[in-house]
């Protein structure tokens, strides 16, 4: 009870002591203005509203700006009253009121965020290179939209481990934080890991369930996801953890919207496609085809109720968590190749897939390919939006294929396209 009231005073404390503590400005000092003889000509009367107009708004402002902070505080608590037995344990409730422990509690949260947001002043000072003297770790803007889940990623113990919450923080990486900001904690680790199977077995074998920390999904071993394709239920790459089913002959065969790797591979040059990207991969069979004919591919992925990430690692093949929003962080003109299965498609807000297709563009290489597997969306978009959309980003079509999904019956009028493009050589 003693430390409750205690809780509650600070947070009164630190509410009205606060750095940005707000003077909501008197409201009526302009009302007793507006009272106006009637002689006042009207445009001072509208000069008066006009004023007055300003004012609301800014208190509006005023008022929402108190309401995020008051929610931030109240996090604040909410951590420290979660992380109040482990403090109580090692020290006495008298020991915390004779002393500033608590607030320097509260305090070391939102000092945390500030330390791993920066500005940091550069310790050899201003650097030419970087044109300026302090380094802003990058966090996407939105995460300052998030206030308060940002709060709650930040609230742990430095040094110990990280609080088990890949699910919270890659939804605040969906939304938009992204990248989420660094943090001085330790991920759990696996209980029981092992080494990794040795290439190229690794490839096609399904790893240890001890290599994970199960924790996040809603399986708890490989063999649960195995079992997924036999289920009812939506789940992201529902089929793709059994590598001795469908994805044993993933892009072997070339036909209709399905296409080869090494048909694709013999439109250029041999050997001439070596490094690439493959969005949104799932489980990485994509790569594991191209590593067997000696091409370096990065899959990104998010994990989605699924290990995907440490799945497709296991597997010897790099692996990125990064979500299709972000610029994709390759220099200009560098890949070879950029292949995405069903992820690029008509979920994707048209203006966000148009910056995505000019960022593809923008790290292929001169002769570099798009692949464009089973891009999915309605009969409609597809001469309408999608076709031009291609076109505005540069890329000239080498192949091209479109078929109704039938899956759900025709007149659902459901298409599927495949498409390889090129970037132009000049
Ligand atoms: C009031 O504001 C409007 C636009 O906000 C402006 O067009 C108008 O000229 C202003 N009137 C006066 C009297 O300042
Ligand atoms: C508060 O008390 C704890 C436990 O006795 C002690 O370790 C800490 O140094 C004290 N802090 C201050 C600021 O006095
Ligand atoms: C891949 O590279 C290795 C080593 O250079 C070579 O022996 C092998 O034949 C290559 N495989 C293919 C499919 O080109
Ligand atoms: C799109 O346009 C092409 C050629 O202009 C046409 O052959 C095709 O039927 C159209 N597709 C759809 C789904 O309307």
């Amino acid at each position: 009870m003693l430390v409750l009231v205690i809780l509650t005073n600070l947070l009164t404390m630190y509410i009205f002591a606060g750095p940005s503590s707000f003077n909501l400005h008197p409201i009526s000092k302009y009302t007793q203005h507006l009272s106006l003889p009637l002689w006042e000509p009207p445009s001072a009367l509208l000069h008066e509203l006009n004023a007055t107009q300003r004012e609301l708004t800014r208190s509006r402002s005023e008022i929402e700006e108190l309401t995020q902070q008051l929610k931030f505080t109240n996090l604040i608590v909410k951590a420290l009253a979660t992380d109040l037995p482990r403090l109580q344990n090692s020290v006495s409730a008298n020991q915390i009121t004779s002393n500033s422990s608590i607030l320097d509690h509260i305090n070391g949260l939102s000092r945390e965020i500030k330390l791993a947001i920066g500005p940091h002043k550069l310790p050899l000072g201003y650097s030419p290179r970087m044109g300026s003297d302090e380094l802003f770790p990058p966090v996407g803007g939105a995460c300052l939209k998030y206030k308060d889940e940002l709060a709650q990623y930040m609230a742990y113990t430095i040094g110990a481990e990280c609080p088990v919450d890949d699910v919270f923080a890659q939804q605040l990486m969906l939304k938009g934080c992204e990248p989420l900001p660094r943090r001085r904690c330790h991920p759990k680790a696996p209980a029981k890991y092992v080494n990794p199977t040795p290439l190229p077995g690794s490839l096609w074998a399904t790893p240890p369930d001890t290599s994970i920390v199960w924790d996040p999904y809603t399986c708890k071993n490989y063999k649960c996801l195995i079992d997924r394709k036999n289920k009812p239920g939506y789940y992201d790459c529902k089929d793709c953890f059994d590598l001795q089913g469908r994805e044993k002959a993933r892009w072997l065969f070339d036909k209709g919207l399905d296409y080869g790797v090494d048909q694709v591979l013999s439109t250029k040059p041999r050997g001439t496609i070596r490094i690439g990207l493959d969005i949104g991969g799932g489980t990485g069979t994509f790569a594991a085809r191209m590593k067997e004919r000696n091409v370096t591919i990065i899959t990104t992925s998010m994990n989605l109720d699924g290990p995907f990430n440490s799945f497709i690692s296991s597997r010897g093949l790099l692996s990125m968590h990064l979500s299709i929003s972000q610029r994709l962080p390759f220099f200009e003109n560098t890949l070879d190749i950029v292949h995405s299965m069903h992820v690029l498609s008509n979920w994707i807000p048209d203006m966000v897939l148009e910056f995505t297709l000019y960022d593809i563009y923008r790290v292929l290489r001169p002769g570099g390919l798009l692949w464009l597997d089973h891009f999915f969306c309605l009969g409609h978009q597809l001469n309408t939006t999608y076709v031009p959309m291609l076109n505005r980003a540069g890329f000239k079509r080498l192949r091209w294929n479109a078929g109704l999904k039938l899956d759900r019956g025709a007149d659902k009028n459901e298409w599927y396209f495949s498409a390889l493009l090129e970037k132009p050589m000049s």
